[in-house]
């Protein structure tokens, strides 16, 4: 199993490249079941999420063929339309292959999937959804079984906004029979992403990044050439890296406007921070003394849940009490204990996590327990005295594309290796 070793050294400074989105590429790769024909995807991060997600679709018959970041995915012979528990028990965003193959062949049987345990994560919005498309579904064995003569457009009200089940609800309705109304519907960027690929496909969608979308249905979709959006997670994850050690620290690539809360915050928290609009790039620098922020996560455009471990560690550095509040997922502080083995100082009572930052940490071996939390563990360990071992990155490697280089590249100590 890799490990990473990591020294506390001083500053980080120079350029950091943002990578394409591991959130907007997995349901854009799922959406190109939709359609016979040759689709190509560029700005693909080389991320483990997105090779399982290849191997389920080459499973289904789909031709994939890489070259650099750009994949091209043939979907015309599809044979198969079965994904089963081996290849998605890793990922849980293989749920999204379901919704398209029963749209373009009126059957489909999924595993249910696993991925990172930050909560129970049901799948009963998505399956709520295509009920209501006209779908009948089974659960049994441990698989989700849907069949149908055909889709036809209806309303949907889903109970929270979902990410994921919005999407799925998305890639479904583009070939089901006449207008789906989603509301309550997610308004994650990675939707809107998704939304611009499906009208590329022939869809009409309006309302992508609102409440409320509205797509209406196609008959037959074509293929699609696009660009994958910027990860907005991965350019947080290096915004706060600046906040904590950077000097003139410049993340290019991103979008900025995907940013709007955590820059609060990291203002808030005293940092300094120069965006060029122009250039959409953005320069952070450390202050000499951090202050503590009170934060709570929302869906988007709220403070992503996706970013909240790695503002833990960033509070840990502010001196005094920072409350951090997370509202998305029930069981997503797992990092606080391997943190606290650093010597950070955080109490967790139910959905609260009490920050009493200031105390200087200390290296350590730690271990990833899911993926943002290796991403808090990396930082905190940028800032500890001495030297840390980070176990467990396969985690890390699901989502975050050649981090170990990237941070390297900008005056960080950090070092893969191979543990016995
Ligand atoms: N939920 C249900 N029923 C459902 C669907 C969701 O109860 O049918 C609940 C979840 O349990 C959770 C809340 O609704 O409490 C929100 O879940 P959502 O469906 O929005 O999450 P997701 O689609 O499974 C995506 C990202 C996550 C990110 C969340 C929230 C992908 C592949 N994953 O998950 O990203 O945390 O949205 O923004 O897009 C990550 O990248 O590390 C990651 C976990």
């Amino acid at each position: 199993m890799d490990a990473l070793k990591i020294r506390g050294n001083g500053p980080l400074t120079g350029i950091i490249d943002i990578s394409g989105s591991k959130n907007a590429t997995l349901p854009i790769m799922a959406a190109t079941i939709l359609a016979a024909g040759e689709s190509r995807l560029g700005r693909v991060p080389d991320l483990a999420d997105v090779r399982t997600l290849q191997r389920v679709l080459a499973h289904l018959g789909i031709d994939i063929k890489q070259d650099g970041k750009e994949i091209t995915l043939d979907a015309t012979n599809i044979t198969e339309q079965e994904a089963p528990y081996d290849l998605v028990r890793t990922m849980r965003a293989s749920i999204l292959v379901l919704g398209p193959l029963l749209a373009r062949f009126g059957r489909a049987r999924v595993s249910l999937p696993g991925g990172c345990a930050i909560g129970a994560r049901p799948i009963d919005q998505h399956l709520k959804g295509l009920k209501k498309l006209g779908a009948e579904i089974k659960l049994e064995h441990g698989y989700v079984e849907a069949t149908a003569d055909k889709l036809v457009g209806a309303e949907i009200v889903f109970d929270m906004p979902t990410v994921g089940g919005t999407e799925h609800l998305m890639i479904a309705a583009s070939l089901a029979e006449g207008t789906t109304v989603l509301r309550n519907a997610a308004r994650e960027p990675e939707i809107v992403d998704l939304a611009v690929v499906l009208k590329k496909m022939g869809v009409e969608i309006e309302g992508e990044g609102t409440e409320r979308i509205t797509i209406v249905g196609q008959k037959e979709l074509k293929p699609f050439v696009h660009d994958v959006v910027a990860d907005r997670i991965e350019f947080g994850t290096f915004l706060i890296a600046g906040a904590m050690i950077g000097e003139s620290l410049t993340l290019r690539g991103g979008v900025i406007e995907h940013q709007t809360a955590l820059l609060d915050k990291i203002k808030q928290s005293g940092a300094k921070v120069r965006v060029n609009e122009e250039t959409q790039e953005i320069t952070v620098s450390r202050a000499n003394k951090l202050e503590p922020v009170n934060i709570k996560t929302a869906p988007y455009p709220g403070f992503p849940t996706d970013m909240q471990a790695q503002m833990m560690t960033l509070l840990c550095q502010a001196e005094g009490t920072s409350v951090i509040t997370e509202t998305i997922f029930e069981n997503r502080f797992m990092h606080v204990a391997e943190l606290g083995r650093l010597g950070a100082k955080i109490r967790v009572d139910g959905g609260k996590a009490i920050v009493n930052g200031g105390d200087k940490l200390s290296g350590t071996t730690v271990m990833a327990t899911d993926l943002r939390a290796s991403a808090s563990l990396i930082l905190a360990a940028l800032v500890a005295d001495g030297e840390t071992i980070v176990r467990r990155i396969y985690h890390l490697d699901r989502g975050y594309e050649h981090i170990e280089d990237k941070l390297r590249s900008v005056g960080a100590c950090i070092e893969r290796f191979k543990e016995e």
